[in-house]
């Protein structure tokens, strides 16, 4: 393909609004932005002021390789515009270029390595099947995702964290409530919808940060009475010896716990909704399990959960023949990228075959590459491997619902009818 001479957003779409993506995912949408203007410049309602909207592979790739040119420190990750003030004060690792990001991320890195997660595949496993038990128990309709997706990520980051397993209710309605901020029925501070100023400076722009930082306090207070070998201690230590301040400790806390949760979530959600309206898929796995590994990279690329993250240009440069200024948003469509044809035979086509699967669904690589991708990984493997051994069948029983949100590609319910073996 070769980029279009004159750019200009084609009638109809916006994929600003939260409420393009509550019946469907556009992806006629970026289809046609892909063909016709795969770098366009995108308007914003007010207080915004637009953004480039980049929706090729190589085009996302080129822009988070190039970390110096677009900024994730500038201007933030998110659409949302903030003020220097606003910046400093909600600023985590995702929000910090090199040389000081690759600090802060060195703090748990280990911990995140493939080696490093490997350790805790049997706690994993253990989770799986009690909340497999308890789920499957009535051969009755149940919602997948309040039963299941919802359930899994949060009870494994418990594992990880060593924090109470009955914690976990808790810190499930606290990362609902902070990264739906979009939705009406999850969080009562919906950032479109009602004035949301007072909680301007707190990740999310949620008020439910307060629980959280309060929660991430009373952790490092056991840690520092009784050391613990676990990721909340790698946090306590780089506090302890100055590399992370209080602000810095509550961010790094939030990221983690919010960036673990919902993403998961909605990978296993969305990978159960494709084999279930694929029944020949379905059985592939289960008389062949060993094919679950690759499967689970499709699962991946089908979902993408997180549709964008954005950088800011910190020069005039130029992005497949468009002209970008010092201070534009760019804003990168993994969603868009990971249907692209150039990449991916047969891009709409949900093949648990398919390999080489060379998603973005992490990110394309370069510094901000998710940090949790091997655990993300391991837990979507590990809770196939122990449900679909399960199934006798499966079928839909009711209306699938999307959560509404211009940021997480989430289905916030899906009830199922399962009978086991
Ligand atoms: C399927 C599940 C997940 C998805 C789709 C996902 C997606 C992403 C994406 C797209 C990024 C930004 C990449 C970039 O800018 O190039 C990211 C960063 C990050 N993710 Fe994930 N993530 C998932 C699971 C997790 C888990 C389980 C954790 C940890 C508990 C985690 C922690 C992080 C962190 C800390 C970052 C920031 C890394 C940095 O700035 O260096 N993620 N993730």
């Amino acid at each position: 393909m070769s980029a279009p001479a004159i750019s200009t957003l084609p009638d109809g779409i916006d994929l600003a609004d939260p409420d393009s993506y509550v019946d469907r995912l556009p992806l006629e949408w970026f289809r046609r932005l892909r063909e016709e203007a795969p770098v366009v410049w995108h308007p914003e309602p007010s207080p915004n002021k637009g953004f480039w909207a980049v929706t090729r592979y190589d085009d996302l790739t080129a822009v988070h390789m190039d970390w110096a040119t677009y900024s994730s420190e500038v201007g933030a990750v998110a659409l949302e515009e903030l003020d220097q003030e606003q910046l400093d004060v909600r600023r985590s690792m995702l929000e910090t270029d090199p040389p000081r990001h690759t600090a802060m991320r060195k703090v748990c890195s280990k911990r995140f390595s493939a080696r490093g997660v490997r350790v805790y595949e049997d706690w994993i496993r253990e989770v799986a099947r009690g909340v497999l038990d308890r789920a499957l128990a009535p051969d009755e309709p149940f919602d997948f995702v309040s039963e299941i997706s919802r359930e899994l990520p949060i009870r494994f980051l418990c594992s990880i964290f060593t924090v109470p397993q009955d914690d976990a209710p808790q810190l499930i309605a606290w990362g609902d409530k902070m990264i739906a901020n979009q939705d009406p029925e999850l969080s009562a501070a919906v950032v479109d919808k009602v004035d949301t100023e007072a909680y301007r400076l707190l990740p999310f722009r949620s008020p439910i940060a307060h629980d959280v930082f309060a929660y991430a306090d009373r952790q490092r207070d056991e840690r520092i009475e009784q050391p613990s070998d676990d990721v909340i201690q790698a946090l306590v230590t780089a506090q302890s010896e100055g590399l992370l301040d209080d602000r810095d400790y509550h961010n790094y806390f939030s990221l983690l716990m919010i960036a673990g949760n919902e993403t998961t979530r909605h990978t296993i959600s969305a990978g159960m909704l494709a084999l279930l309206e694929r029944p020949d898929q379905l059985r592939l796995l289960q008389q062949e399990p060993e094919r679950i590994p690759v499967a689970v990279e499709e699962v991946l690329r089908w979902a993408t959960p997180v549709l964008h993250f954005r950088r800011t240009a910190t020069r005039d440069t130029e992005l497949r023949g468009q002209s970008i200024r010092e201070g534009d948003k760019v804003v990168t469509w993994y969603i868009s990228a990971n249907h692209d044809p150039d990449v991916f035979e047969d891009p709409d086509t949900f093949d648990v075959t398919r390999a080489p699967n060379d998603h973005v669904t992490f990110g394309p690589g370069g510094p901000h590459f998710c940090l949790g991708a091997h655990l993300a990984r391991l837990e979507t493997r590990v809770l196939f491997q122990e449900l679909l051994p399960r199934l006798a069948s499966i079928e839909p029983a009711g209306q699938v619902e999307r959560i509404r949100s211009n940021f997480v590609n989430g289905i916030k319910r899906m009830p199922v009818r399962i009978t086991t073996r």
